[in-house]
């Protein structure tokens, strides 16, 4: 431990994750335990311009490890987009003399924090909190793991009736830009097939494989549409493919908002206390722009920077076991 830090601010923002409180947990009695003051900054940058700033103390994160959602509120901010919102930012963190950020989010999230680094020379700590897996320099993300188990929890609820009436079922699964959580819902809950950001694919390609399946006797089908897909719109997905495959029976299910409530599971619950944890030590170690992530189970720093502009790639072998495993 080399700075001599002696209060930090935390915050959360853009979309909630499973296992936020979980980190802000961590990170309020990791500060503790180094005698560091920490200070909660309520609804995310609009809270932090508008100086919704309060000392957090131990007893303030008990009760929370198991609640899904955030203590401190969290939103997606305009105003923090101009220079002008992170001046008065910056301005707020100074008067409350805070020395060091541990920001809990995802892409805009840390975009954020970057340029208020750069800006205005404040060390910032990412820790990836977002359902969708998409961030580059980390294993996983808080939230992802908790949201798999609930989307697979309603496509199992949906086999039971696709398969007893004969259905063709489209679930859409949350996932502008990534189709992770889409991808791994599919394996996990035995989809015929998923539709993804990353993969175009063609009307004449899922017609194919529905044809062949109807051929196989398969009587009954379950399709997940990653929100970001490359054909459009799940209803119009589906619309157009009663047309060219008669042969079944077709209803759409949106997951929506559902896969992103909920209390954490036991795995986010670890990550979020080892994240949270790690991001205070790393401020005391000196580290001054970077997001905190896990790689191969081991505790890895990536610039935000580099983990805000790089895509993290969707695994081809997964893709692959999705294919086969539809057989
Ligand atoms: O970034 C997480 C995410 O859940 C995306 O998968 C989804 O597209 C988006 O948030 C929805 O955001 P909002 O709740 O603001 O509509």
């Amino acid at each position: 431990m080399s700075r001599n830090i002696k209060r930090i601010a935390v915050y959360t923002s853009g979309g909630d994750a499973p296992g936020m409180n979980a980190a802000l947990r961590a990170v309020v009695r990791t500060a503790a335990y180094h005698e560091i003051e920490v200070f909660g900054i309520t609804g995310g940058y609009e809270g932090m311009m508008d100086g919704h700033v309060t000392k957090l103390e131990t007893r303030d994160v008990g009760n929370i490890i198991q609640r899904g959602g955030t203590f401190l509120k969290t939103a997606r901010s305009e105003r923090f987009t101009t220079e002008d919102g992170r001046k008065q930012a910056a301005a707020i963190l100074k008067k409350h003399k805070i020395e060091g950020l541990v920001a809990l989010g995802g892409n805009g999230t840390f975009t954020g924090a970057d340029i208020l680094h750069k800006e205005h020379g404040i060390p910032v700590i990412g820790v990836p909190c977002t359902i969708d897996n998409d961030l580059y320099g980390t294993d996983y993300t808080i939230g992802f793991d908790t949201a798999l188990n609930t989307a697979v929890e309603a496509v199992d609820r949906i086999r039971d009736t696709a398969e007893s009436h004969d259905r063709l079922f489209f679930i859409e699964v949350m996932g502008r830009n990534s189709g992770y959580l889409a991808l791994h819902t599919a394996i996990a809950s035995g989809a015929t097939l998923v539709l993804l950001p990353e993969k175009e694919t063609t009307y004449d390609e899922v017609a194919k494989v529905l044809t062949a399946s109807a051929k196989r006797k398969k009587l009954f089908s379950l399709i997940i549409v990653a929100e970001g897909n490359t054909l459009g719109k799940t209803e119009e997905i589906a619309l157009e493919l009663k047309t060219r495959v008669g042969a079944y029976d077709t209803r759409v299910a949106v997951i929506g908002h559902l896969q992103r409530g909920g209390s954490p599971s036991g795995a986010d619950r670890l990550l979020a206390s080892r994240l949270g944890s790690n991001a205070v030590t790393a401020l005391l170690d000196g580290h001054k722009n970077a997001m905190v992530g896990i790689d191969n189970n081991l505790i890895k720093y990536t610039p935000l920077g580099i983990a805000v502009r790089n895509q993290k790639e969707i695994s081809l072998d997964e893709m692959r076991l999705a294919e086969i495993l539809a057989l």
